[in-house]
Parts: C-alpha cells; sequence; structure tokens
C-alpha cells in the first residue's frame, strides 16, 4: 500500500523516487497527477500501465519554469506566448508542437505536446529538484473520478504506487483548461478554472480570437463521453424548481462557483461512499467556471 508523505522531507522522497523510474502521486492546485521523469520511457510506460489507460492517450508535461516551454517545443505563437505569460503559474494547458527532444509515448505518439506550468508550490519544488520536467495525467484508475486529496489517490492507485505527496487538498478542484496553439484561431479543448472568457480577453489583446465550443468531435483523445463518472447515476437539471420532489439528494451546483469546483469531485466521492444510486444536480450557467463544471458534470452523467 502506497505511504503518504508530506513537507521538504517528503519532496526529497518523492525526487528519489522518480530519479529511480518509479511512477508517484504529487499534488498540483487542480488535481493530484500521477507523475513521471519525461526522460525515462519506462516510466511513462508504467504510467499508462497504472492507469489502465490506453497508450495513445497523451500525457501532460508538467514544468517549473516557462522557460522549460522552449526545450519541449519547436515554435511559439503569438497566442501561445500571451497565453502562458498571463495564465502561468496556473490551471492552463497548452498543445504544442513536440520537439525532438519529448519522447512519443508521452505525447501519444503524436507530433504535439500538452504542457503546463501547475501553480502548487510543492509540484513546482518536485520538478525543480529534479531537474527535469515530469509527466502526469489525473491519478486516478481510467474513468475514475479524479483525485482532490492524497487519500485520494491511495484511495484508487494505493496497490499500484509506492508513494504520494501530500500537498492538501487541491484548490481548484477541477482539471487544467487545455488550449489547442498548434491550430489558428486557438481552440479550447478542455474546460477549466481559466474560463473562456480569460481566454477571449487574453487573445484579444494580441489581435487573435478563440474557438470557444469544445462541444464537437473532440480533438484530444480520452476526452470520452463518459469519464469523470461516480457509480452514482446523476440526473441533471438546470434549475432547481425542475428538480422533482423524489427524496434522492441534490446537489446544487449553480452558485458560488468556485466552491463547489473545489468539491465537486469529493461530492461525487461521497455519493458512492454512501451507496446512493441517484442524485439530481442542478447545473450552473454556461458562463466563467459554469462551462468547465457543466463538462465534468455532463461526462460523469453521460449513460454506460
Ligand atoms: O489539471 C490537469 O491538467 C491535471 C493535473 C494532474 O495537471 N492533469 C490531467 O491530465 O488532467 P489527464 O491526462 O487526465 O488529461 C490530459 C488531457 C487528455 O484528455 C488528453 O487527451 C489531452 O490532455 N492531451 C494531452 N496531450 C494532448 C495532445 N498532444 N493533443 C491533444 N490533447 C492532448
Ligand atoms: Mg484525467
Amino acid at each position: 500500500m502506497a505511504t503518504i508523505v508530506s513537507g521538504s522531507e517528503g519532496v526529497s522522497t518523492l525526487v528519489a523516487a522518480l530519479r529511480n523510474g518509479d511512477v508517484v502521486g504529487f499534488p498540483t492546485e487542480t488535481v493530484y497527477g500521477l507523475a513521471a521523469d519525461i526522460r525515462n520511457d519506462d516510466a511513462l510506460q508504467k504510467v499508462f500501465a497504472v492507469k489502465g489507460r490506453p497508450t495513445s492517450h497523451p500525457l501532460i508535461v508538467h514544468i517549473a519554469d516557462p522557460e522549460q516551454l522552449r526545450e519541449l517545443t519547436t515554435e511559439m505563437s503569438v497566442a501561445c506566448e500571451a497565453l502562458t505569460r498571463v495564465c502561468w503559474p496556473g490551471p492552463l494547458t497548452v498543445i504544442v508542437r513536440a520537439s525532438v527532444r519529448v519522447s512519443r509515448i508521452c505525447t501519444g505518439g503524436r507530433d504535439t505536446v500538452a504542457v503546463r506550468l501547475p501553480a502548487h508550490p510543492l509540484a513546482q519544488r518536485v520538478i525543480r529538484e529534479l531537474g527535469a520536467p515530469v509527466a502526469a495525467p489525473s491519478a486516478n484508475r481510467f474513468g475514475h473520478v479524479s483525485p482532490t486529496t492524497a487519500q485520494h489517490v491511495v484511495d484508487d492507485l494505493g496497490n499500484d504506487i509506492n508513494v504520494v505527496l501530500d500537498g492538501g487538498a487541491s484548490d481548484v478542484g477541477v482539471e487544467s483548461t487545455i488550449v489547442d496553439c498548434t491550430v489558428n484561431p486557438p481552440q479550447i479543448l478542455r474546460h477549466g478554472a481559466i474560463t473562456p472568457e480569460d481566454i477571449r480577453h487574453i487573445l484579444a489583446s494580441c489581435g487573435t480570437e478563440v474557438v470557444l465550443d469544445s462541444s464537437g468531435p473532440s480533438r484530444a483523445p480520452g476526452m470520452l463521453d463518459r469519464h469523470y463518472a461516480p457509480r452514482a447515476r446523476l440526473i441533471l437539471h438546470e434549475t432547481v424548481d425542475a428538480v422533482p420532489d423524489d427524496g434522492a439528494p441534490v446537489l446544487r451546483c449553480d452558485s458560488n462557483l468556485v466552491e463547489v469546483a473545489r468539491h465537486l469531485y469529493d461530492q461525487l466521492r461521497d455519493l458512492d461512499a454512501r451507496h446512493i444510486p441517484v442524485a439530481h444536480v442542478v447545473l450552473p450557467a454556461r458562463q466563467g467556471l459554469g462551462y468547465a463544471i457543466r463538462d465534468r458534470l455532463s461526462k460523469a452523467a453521460a449513460g454506460l
């Protein structure tokens, strides 16, 4: 069973494990990641094995310094420059053309790579002490609810990894916003805490638009219809008035959206822990953080 470590000693333990080619649980401000050293192909392969994820679904590369992006890509668009300058460190992932230095195991065989600079200080310390970026998908079994505490990682993957670094509960609670900067105009592939309004505003400053709607056929492999899924069946409603009075619990996700996002996955896990078969959910409006919350809830509710 995996051990939870913390503090400076925990950082050193994690870095030693990464150097040893292990995959480890590490905290970020969005959700916990399952990390491997990007220089080690065997370790990268282990990430897919532990997660039970198809090898064609690429991983996000986490860096600790914006300069590291230049080693990972061959070209930086003006849009990418602006987005990363404003949003990093933070919950934004950019898709860029991959340089030859990026392992194709990490990119799922593609010539593009997803990169982000997390805001969590412990994530940054791990990457700096290792001296190299780490590739990390969310640290949950493929298709399960993403982890927002070290204990969630142990609950899901504790039998397959040795160590998880405890960085407290993730502050944001939903995965990063993904923007594909290899196309013009850039396209939002996954909604997150950096909202479409934020992105439109940043890109307007460099005279670029953004494609807001990510509801079409997704070009980000791994974004299946059913994802982030609890066992409980969720019934989604646009307004609280539409919820029938049938005794099933009601999750209000229509106000205090920062708090809703922070506790979203915890609430879904809690339904399962309480063996609740069906719950009603009141959705937020399509604006700001509401896009990301709606996206995760629709995926959690999608039929098998
Ligand atoms: O907040 C986050 O982004 C978290 C934390 C741990 O950083 N990570 C995360 O990773 O959510 P993961 O693997 O669960 O989701 C990564 C998504 C996948 O849907 C994948 O398809 C997409 O990023 N992706 C990665 N590389 C890509 C690429 N080259 N082109 C298109 N999509 C890509
Ligand atoms: Mg994931």
